[in-house]
């Protein structure tokens, strides 16, 4: 037996190998076409609807010296390389140690990503991108927004993301506020057990900085806990929202100041996205006599009738159908980030007592109305 009839079938000579990569990428949604032959620099292209890589696909008995990596390196950094966004260097066997400390060695933002391929995927060697990545869903981008501090947009942000956890979709937050007290009680991530598989779902964080649409590829919905002061929210982001809620509260001294903070919000948001429906919801919500509930809605939904005649995606969600009701376990839920700053609390306050859990029951219900306003199955259709 010849030593090469040990490798498998698809690293067997270049050609194959070469195929073999052009397979993965295709499968993975990429677009692959092959360079011109004596193509200098790389040997395949790969795009997407966002980005273009070269390929450099090295078929080796060993394994990938320094000269051959910095040979794609100076490549990427020439004029012609200059047109790619990435560049991808792909081999058989792996890479020296030396190249290996060079790789890991690269910043966050570099250029060149390099990896080894195997049957079905390619082994990327960190720092990675987590490529070939499946092209990535279409996201619904949800903001959650007051120009006001303190009214529950983290509280809010963490458990919308996990009442659509719960109905199966895939959610990533992405935190927005630089005091990043979303990060600091979820670092981690928010694990739910999802019935349906057994295997539950984990909705992860992401600074913005670290957020690309490609790093969860399989997100149907984005989630941004805004911070308070409008312009520190990055505008690229705002302008991706489709839905915004606006939480706020039904203070009886306050409800005509906060008509006032909410006119702003609505300005600032109108400002960078006219796309987005806009919806204030009511969190802290007691229950009080009817009575007095009923004068607390009718100048609730009062300070707002201006607006919604001006703005035809502007909506006021009545408490009595949707709103946050002030409980004990939304209460403690942020305690955690005094107890143990330095520990992801990685829990929502989805625990039932007694059989029952309000905040569970008022989030899935949110999500819910919002999806019915905005007309049915609009989430799982991006299953
Ligand atoms: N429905 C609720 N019931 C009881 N406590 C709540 C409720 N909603 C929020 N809280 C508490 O109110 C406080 C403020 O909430 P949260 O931090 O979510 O507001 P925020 O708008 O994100 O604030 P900031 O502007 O500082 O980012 C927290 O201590 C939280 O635990
Ligand atoms: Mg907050």
């Amino acid at each position: 037996m010849t030593k090469s009839c040990l490798n498998p079938p698809y690293i067997q000579d270049y050609q194959h190998f070469e195929q073999h990569i052009a397979k993965i990428f295709s499968k993975a949604g990429w677009k692959v076409e092959t360079a011109k032959n004596n193509q200098p620099g790389y040997d395949l292209i790969v795009r997407n609807d966002r980005y273009t890589v070269a390929v450099q696909v090295k078929w080796l008995k060993g394994k990938v010296s320094t000269p051959q990596i910095l040979k794609f390196s100076d490549f990427l950094d020439s004029e012609a390389g200059k047109k790619f966004d990435y560049g991808f260097f792909i081999t058989t066997k792996g890479f020296s140690n030396p190249v290996l400390s060079l790789i890991k060695s690269w910043a966050k933002g570099t250029k060149m990503y390099c990896g080894i391929a195997l049957e079905s995927n390619i082994n990327w060697i960190k720092p990675v991108i987590d490529s070939p990545k499946p092209k990535p869903k279409n996201k619904i981008y949800f903001g959650i927004f007051t120009c006001k501090g303190g009214v529950g947009k983290t509280t809010i942000s963490a458990h919308l993301a996990g009442a659509f956890v719960l109905q199966e979709l895939n959610v990533a937050l992405i935190d927005l506020d630089p005091e990043q007290n979303l990060s600091k009680l979820v670092g981690d991530g928010v694990y739910l057990p999802n019935k349906k598989s057994g295997i539950g779902n984990s909705i992860e964080v992401f600074k913005p900085e670290e957020w690309d649409e490609y790093v969860v590829p399989d997100a149907q919905l984005v989630i941004c806990d805004c911070s308070p002061a409008f312009d520190r929210n990055p505008p690229e982001l705002i302008a991706k929202f489709d839905y915004c809620l606006i939480p706020t509260t039904l203070n009886p001294l306050g409800i005509n100041k906060h008509g006032k903070v909410i006119e702003d919000t609505v300005k600032s948001i109108r400002k960078i996205n006219q796309k987005a429906h806009l919806f204030v919801v009511v969190n802290n919500y007691k229950k009080t006599s009817k009575n007095k509930l009923n004068i607390l809605r009718k100048t609730y939904l009062n300070a707002y009738y201006d607006i919604e005649q001006q703005d035809d995606k502007f909506h006021c969600i009545d408490p009595e159908q949707a709103a946050i009701r002030a409980s004990d376990q939304l209460y403690y839920w942020g305690i955690h980030l005094l107890e143990n700053p330095d520990e992801s609390h990685g829990e929502l306050a989805f625990n039932l007592i007694g059989g029952r859990c309000h905040p569970r029951e008022d989030f899935i219900n949110l999500a819910d109305y919002i999806e019915t306003a905005i007309g049915g199955d609009i989430f799982r259709a991006y299953k």
